[in-house]
């Protein structure tokens, strides 16, 4: 059978590869430190489930939900992000709404199928969540990557943005707190980036939220359109519940923008997908939002305490040139090429290939250790870990993980 090349085209989710690798290891007996986590080891907070449970008795939680959603919970959603971003939505000049979709990817790939024709380019901030330019290529657009440096803590260069928008940018995506680097960019960036798009008109701004509320080390994350907010009127937000509220698999996310694209992502979904589920979604009409800030208190000391573990691993190691603060999310991006390692896989002094698959799998079938190849992201010769494995357990993965570092 021939598969399309729409499809043949796109790369396998290497994050997802690399974590099914390390449990099919760790249940056949080997011991292994899985850095590869994108999700939050915890459960959801209680009075979030216990309203699950409640629905579970109503018939409509088992039946088709409207396509964009229920009503009440996409107004719901829209005055959560307004009064948490401290922006009104009216300020836009242009009408809003929200779309209910089935987690973030999806949210995602209902914004790339309905905003791009063939051909039209879409801005890309390296590193970047290895899902963009992929879907990107799906919908037969061309993802414009620009890269950033280490040794700028990932500062995507704003002359650089502009360099590459031309006349066929139709997007650029933002990812602020990031993955992978959890980092977020500091409320300078965001100024000056609304001055670089208000003199790029045509450009429509897609900004993934999605880990907005998991930032561990002030100041908080803030915006472009909280300078701006006339640049509200071409923005598209990207949330949902899977971070922030630890229900990766429950699948819930949304779009929030203007109705013109709401509308016709409405069409698309109903199309392909139908409504998402209205189990959760029926549960999130009655949940107060207000109550994730005193639910992430501690998971935020948690992931501040393994970002401190992990400066202090790297200085006893005489690593800490390969040390940046990460602040916010739940990731680092680990540097080879600044560490002994790298000089194993290059083939010469000068060899600036990557390396990063090589180097993840062997830290994982030599070591134990399980992380996330950097190409995967956008960024050579890097790896991607999390930081939300419990205390002891990481520090011994970042002590085993030293000693394959040094080579
Ligand atoms: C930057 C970013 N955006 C969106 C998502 C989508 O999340 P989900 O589809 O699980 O809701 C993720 C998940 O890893 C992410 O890292």
């Amino acid at each position: 059978m021939k598969i399309s090349s729409r499809v043949s085209d796109i790369s396998e989710s290497i994050t997802l590869k690399l974590n099914a690798k390390a449990v099919a290891m760790s249940e056949s007996g080997k011991h292994i430190y899985n850095l590869t986590a994108g999700q939050l080891p915890f459960r959801p907070m209680p009075e979030f489930s216990s309203l699950i449970r409640d629905e579970l008795d109503f018939i409509r939680s088992y039946q088709y939900s409207p396509v964009p959603g229920y009503p009440e919970l996409r107004k719901k959603i829209i005055a959560n992000w307004e009064k948490t971003r401290g922006v009104s939505l009216s300020d836009s000049g242009v009408e809003f709404d929200c779309v209910v979709t089935n987690g973030g990817k999806h949210a995602v790939s209902n914004i790339m199928g309905t905003l791009l024709d063939h051909g039209d380019e879409v801005i890309v901030l390296a590193p970047f969540w290895v899902t963009y330019p992929e879907i990107i290529k799906f919908c037969k657009g061309e993802p414009k990557i620009i890269y950033s440096s280490p040794f700028d803590v990932f500062k995507p260069n704003l002359d650089e943005i502009k360099k590459n928008i031309s006349p066929r940018t139709k997007a650029i995506i933002i990812n602020s707190p990031n993955n992978p680097t959890g980092t977020h960019y500091s409320d300078e960036w965001m100024r000056d980036f609304a001055e670089l798009m208000l003199e790029n008109p045509h450009v429509n701004i897609i900004c993934d939220e999605i880990y907005f509320q998991l930032f561990y080390f002030d100041p908080k994350p803030t915006f472009y359109y909280q300078s701006k907010p006339e640049l509200l009127a071409r923005t598209i937000i990207v949330d949902g519940i899977s971070k922030t509220l630890a229900s990766t698999g429950l699948r819930l996310g949304w779009v929030i923008a203007p109705k013109v694209l709401t509308k016709a992502i409405t069409t698309l979904q109903g199309q392909t997908t139908s409504g998402a589920n209205s189990l959760v979604q029926r549960a999130l009409v009655n949940f107060d939002f207000d109550l994730i800030e005193t639910y992430l208190g501690p998971i935020k000391k948690h992931l501040r305490d393994n970002a401190q573990t992990l400066r202090e691993v790297l200085r006893e190691n005489e690593l800490s040139h390969t040390w940046y603060q990460s602040t916010s999310a739940f990731y680092y991006l680990i540097d080879f090429s600044q560490t002994p390692i790298m000089e194993k896989f290059k083939s010469s002094a000068t060899d600036t290939a990557d390396y990063s698959p090589e180097i993840c799998e062997s830290l994982l079938e030599e070591f134990g250790v399980a992380t996330v190849p950097g190409v995967a992201f956008g960024m050579n010769n890097t790896a991607r870990m999390s930081l939300v494995m419990e205390k002891e357990p990481f520090r011994e993965a970042l002590e085993i993980l030293m000693k394959f570092l040094k080579g």
